[in-house]
């Protein structure tokens, strides 16, 4: 028997002002895109932002529905729209960011796992990380380096060789 560790490491700063500018720009469209989810049911506006590496930003927002397992999360509207209008462009950097409306929004929240399984199929088919900023509307920010960070001995095409 053999142990292996996992180490996962991420960035904290104490709030959007210590990020440099670039970054701080993205984390602002995704606290302001948080406006623009469809979120009557949780009342949980999520908004995400990429930054691609055409230069081009693309938003997504979560989208719920009355038959609640049709909701789809901001990152996977994110992901679709990116693949679809600027099909094969790699992703540089997303923000994420949300309005627990009703409720706190200032710890950063990471995405779930669905979310992960979708980011990491993402990074394997543009050959190229994607960076998390993760915040509320204020407050402390992680950044992560690569998604696959958060999906550990994932499932992926390989495994259906
Ligand atoms: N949600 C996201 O859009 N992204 C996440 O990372 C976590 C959860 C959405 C799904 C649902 O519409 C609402 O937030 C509450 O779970």
């Amino acid at each position: 028997m053999k142990k292996q560790d996992y180490l996962f490491s991420y960035e904290v700063y104490d709030s959007i002002a210590d990020l440099n500018e670039q970054d701080a720009w993205l984390l602002n469209e995704a606290r302001e895109v948080t406006a623009a989810a469809y979120a009557p049911y949780s009342n949980f506006n999520v908004g995400a932002v990429a930054k691609l590496s055409n230069g081009e930003i693309v938003a997504g927002t979560n989208q719920e529905n009355a038959s609640y397992p049709v909701g789809i999360c901001a990152e996977r509207v994110l992901l679709g729209s990116a693949a679809s209008l600027y099909p094969n462009i790699p992703i540089d950097t997303i923000a994420i960011s949300y309005d627990n409306t009703g409720g706190a929004s200032s710890h950063p929240i990471s995405p779930c796992g669905m979310c992960r399984q979708a980011l990491v199929e993402y990074e394997e088919r543009v050959k190229q990380p994607i960076r998390l900023i993760l915040s509320g509307l204020d407050g402390k920010v992680f950044i992560i380096e690569k998604a696959n960070a958060l999906l550990p001995l994932s499932f992926g095409s390989v495994d259906l060789k």
